[in-house]
C-alpha cells in the first residue's frame, strides 16, 4: 500500500509547526536553569557562538535533505548511501526513545502543576511539596521505588493528546494544532514577560544576573586548568542545548521540511526558524531572571541564595516566586504553567513524528497505526520515569542524550552531508530555491563545525572522565546515561537491519548533481 506524502498547507504552516518544535520546555525550563548553573550571562556568550556555527548551519542541512529527499531521516540518509542509513535511525530513535519519553513526563509535572496554581497548593513549603509530596523523591537513583499516579496520569494524557494530532495528517493534525496552539503561547509568554519585568527586584536580577557576564567561567584558553576544565563544560553544555533547542539531531527538521512543496525558500525558513527560536529563549529568560529577582528581593536574600539549579527552577522557584506576589498569583501561576504545557506539547508532537514518519517510509505501514503503537510503546517505555527516582533517571538521560546522542547525530550528518553527498551539490539545491546560501556555509559544514563539535565532545567526555555528573555514582550513570545511549544504537540498528519495501528504495537519478559537480 503506498500513500501519497503528505504536505503542508501552508508555508506560515510549515514555520509554525517547526517553531513549535523547537520551543519547547528546552527554551523556558532548561535554558533558564543551564543559563543560571553556568554563570548567567557568560553562558550567553556559548550559546550565540554555538548558534552560528552548529545551529544554522545545520538547520540548513536538515531542511535541505528532507526537501531533497523528500522522505524521513532514514530514507533521505538512505538515499545517500545504504551504509548511512543507521545514521537516519539513530537520530528518530534518540528524539523517541532517548528524549520524548521523559520529556512526555516533564509536561506531565507541567499539568499537575497547572492545576495546583489553582489553590497554590505547593502552600509556604515549594521546595519540600516538590520532592516529598509530588515527586516523592527516592533516595537515590538506585532506589525506583514505586509509580507515582498524578505523575503517571498526566504522562498518559500528554501521549493521547499527542496522539490525537499525530494521528491525523500533517495538514490537519500538525499543522492545524500549531496554529491554534504557537499564537497562544506568543501570547501567554509576552503577557508574563512583561508582567515580571514589571515587578521589583526585577532589574536588578536582570541586569546584574542575566546580561552580566562572567568572563572567566568562559575562558577555554586560562591558565588554571580548573578554570579551562569548568569552562569546557559550559561550552559544551551550550552546543548541546542548542541542538536540544533547535530540534536538530532528531530527524525531527528533516522529516518536517520533506512536507513542503517543491517551490520553497529553504534559506530563509531556517534563519527565520533559528531566530524566533533563540530569541524566545533570550525574552523568556528575562521573565525567569526577573521573577526569581523580585523573590529575591521579598525575602531579603542575595539572588544566588534564591534561585535553585537543576531541574526544580521550574518547579520549586516558581511556585515559591508565585506565592509572594502581592496580587493574582493564581493567574500568573495558571499562565506560567499553561505556557509549558503548550511549549511541551507542540515539541513532543514533532518528537514523535519524527519517528513515526520513519516507520511509515520504511514500512509502507498506515500512518495512523504507526502512531498508535508508537504512543502506546512510548506511553509504556515513559512510566520508568513517572516512578519515584524519575527525576534522577531523567537528569542522567538528559545529560548523556544531549551532550552525546545529539552532538553524535549532528556531527556524523555534517560529514555526510559535506563530504560524501558534497555540501555544494546541497548548496547549490538550497540557493536555486529562493535566500542564496554562501560558499562559506560548505567550509562550515565541511570543516569547522565537525572539528567544533569533535573539541565539544572531547570536552563533554574529559568532563564527564574526570569527575562524575551531578551526585550519581558511576554504575549509575554508566546504567541510566550509557545505558540510554547503547539502547538507541541498538533500536537504530536493529531498524537499520528491517528490509525496506522495495518501492521506497528506487533512488530518483539527480541529472542535475552531475552537473553540479563538473
Ligand atoms: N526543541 C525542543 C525543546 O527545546 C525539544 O524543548
Amino acid at each position: 500500500m503506498s500513500l501519497e506524502r503528505s504536505s503542508w498547507k501552508s508555508n506560515f504552516g510549515f514555520l509554525l509547526a517547526a517553531i513549535g518544535s523547537a520551543i519547547g520546555l528546552g527554551n523556558v525550563w532548561r535554558f533558564s536553569y543551564m543559563a543560571h548553573q553556568y554563570g548567567g550571562g557568560a553562558f550567553l556568550v556559548p550559546y550565540f557562538v554555538a548558534l552560528l556555527v552548529a545551529g544554522v548551519p545545520i538547520m540548513i542541512i536538515e531542511y535541505g535533505l528532507g526537501h531533497r529527499e523528500k522522505g524521513s531521516s532514514p530514507l533521505s540518509f538512505v538515499n545517500i548511501g545504504k551504509k548511512f542509513e543507521s545514521l537516519g535511525w539513530w537520530m528518530p530513535v534518540v528524539a523517541m526513545f532517548g528524549i520524548m519519553l521523559y520529556y512526555s513526563v516533564v509536561i506531565g509535572w507541567c499539568i499537575n502543576y497547572f492545576f495546583y496554581s489553582f489553590n497554590l497548593a505547593w502552600g509556604g513549603d515549594p521546595q519540600g511539596f516538590f520532592f516529598n509530596q509530588f515527586l516523592q523523591l527516592s533516595d537515590s537513583a538506585a532506589d525506583i521505588g514505586g509509580i507515582r499516579t498524578p505523575i503517571a496520569a498526566a504522562t498518559l494524557f500528554v501521549w493521547i493528546m499527542c496522539w490525537f494530532i499525530c494521528y491525523r495528517d500533517i495538514r490537519h493534525g500538525i499543522e492545524k494544532a500549531s496554529v491554534i496552539f504557537m499564537p497562544i503561547l506568543f501570547l501567554l509568554t509576552i503577557i508574563l514577560v512583561f508582567w515580571s519585568l514589571f515587578l521589583d527586584g526585577a532589574s536588578d536580577a536582570i541586569f546584574n544576573h542575566y546580561l552580566h557576564a562572567d568572563w572567566s567561567k568562559i575562558n577555554l584558553l586560562s591558565a588554571d586548568p580548573g578554570v579551562r576544565s569548568e569552562a569546557g563544560k559550559v561550552w559544551a553544555a551550550a552546543f548541546g542545548q542548542i541542538f536540544f533547542t533547535l530540534s536538530l539531531g532528531f530527524g525531527i527538521m528533516i522529516t518536517y521540511a520533506s512536507y513542503l512543496p517543491e517551490k520553497t525558500d529553504i534559506g530563509k525558513n531556517a534563519f527565520i526558524t533559528c531566530l524566533v527560536n533563540c530569541l524566545y529563549s533570550f525574552v523568556a529568560g528575562f521573565a525567569v531572571f526577573g521573577i526569581v529577582g523580585f523573590m529575591a528581593q521579598s525575602q531579603g536574600v542575595p539572588f544566588e541564595d534564591a534561585i535553585k539549579g537543576g531541574p526544580q527552577l521550574a518547579f520549586v522557584v516558581y511556585p515559591q516566586a508565585i506565592s509572594l506576589l502581592p496580587s493574582m498569583n493564581v493567574l500568573f501561576g495558571v499562565i506560567f504553567f499553561l505556557m509549558l504545557v503548550i511549549a511541551g506539547l507542540t515539541s513532543g508532537i514533532s518528537l514523535i513524528e519524527a519517528f513515526a514518519c520513519a516507520i511509515t517510509d520504511k514500512f509502507d505501514w498506515p500512518r495512523g497505526k504507526v502512531v498508535t503503537v508508537v504512543c502506546v510503546v512510548g506511553f509504556l517505555g515513559s512510566l520508568i520515569f513517572t516512578t519515584r527516582a524519575g527525576l534522577y533517571l531523567l537528569d542522567i538521560a538528559d545529560h548523556f542524550i544531549t551532550n552525546y546522542g545529539l552532538v553524535i547525530g549532528g556531527l556524523l550528518e555534517c560529514l555526510i552531508i559535506g563530504w560524501i553527498l558534497k555540501a555544494t551539490v546541497l548548496r547549490k539545491h538550497i540557493s536555486r530555491l529562493g535566500t542564496i546560501i554562501p560558499p562559506f556555509w560548505d567550509v562550515l559544514v565541511k570543516f569547522i563545525t565537525p572539528v567544533i563539535l569533535v573539541y565539544l565532545l572531547y570536552l563533554s567526555l574529559a568532563g564527564d572522565l574526570a569527575e562524575n555528573y551531578g551526585d550519581y555514582s558511576t554504575n549509575q550513570l554508566i546504567l541510566y546515561g550509557v545505558g540510554s545511549l547503547l539502547v538507541c544504537l541498538a533500536v537504530a540498528l536493529g531498524l537499520t537491519f528491517a528490509p525496506w519495501n522495495p518501492e521506497k528504495l528506487k533512488r530518483r537519478h539527480r541529472p542535475e548533481d552531475d552537473e553540479l559537480l563538473t
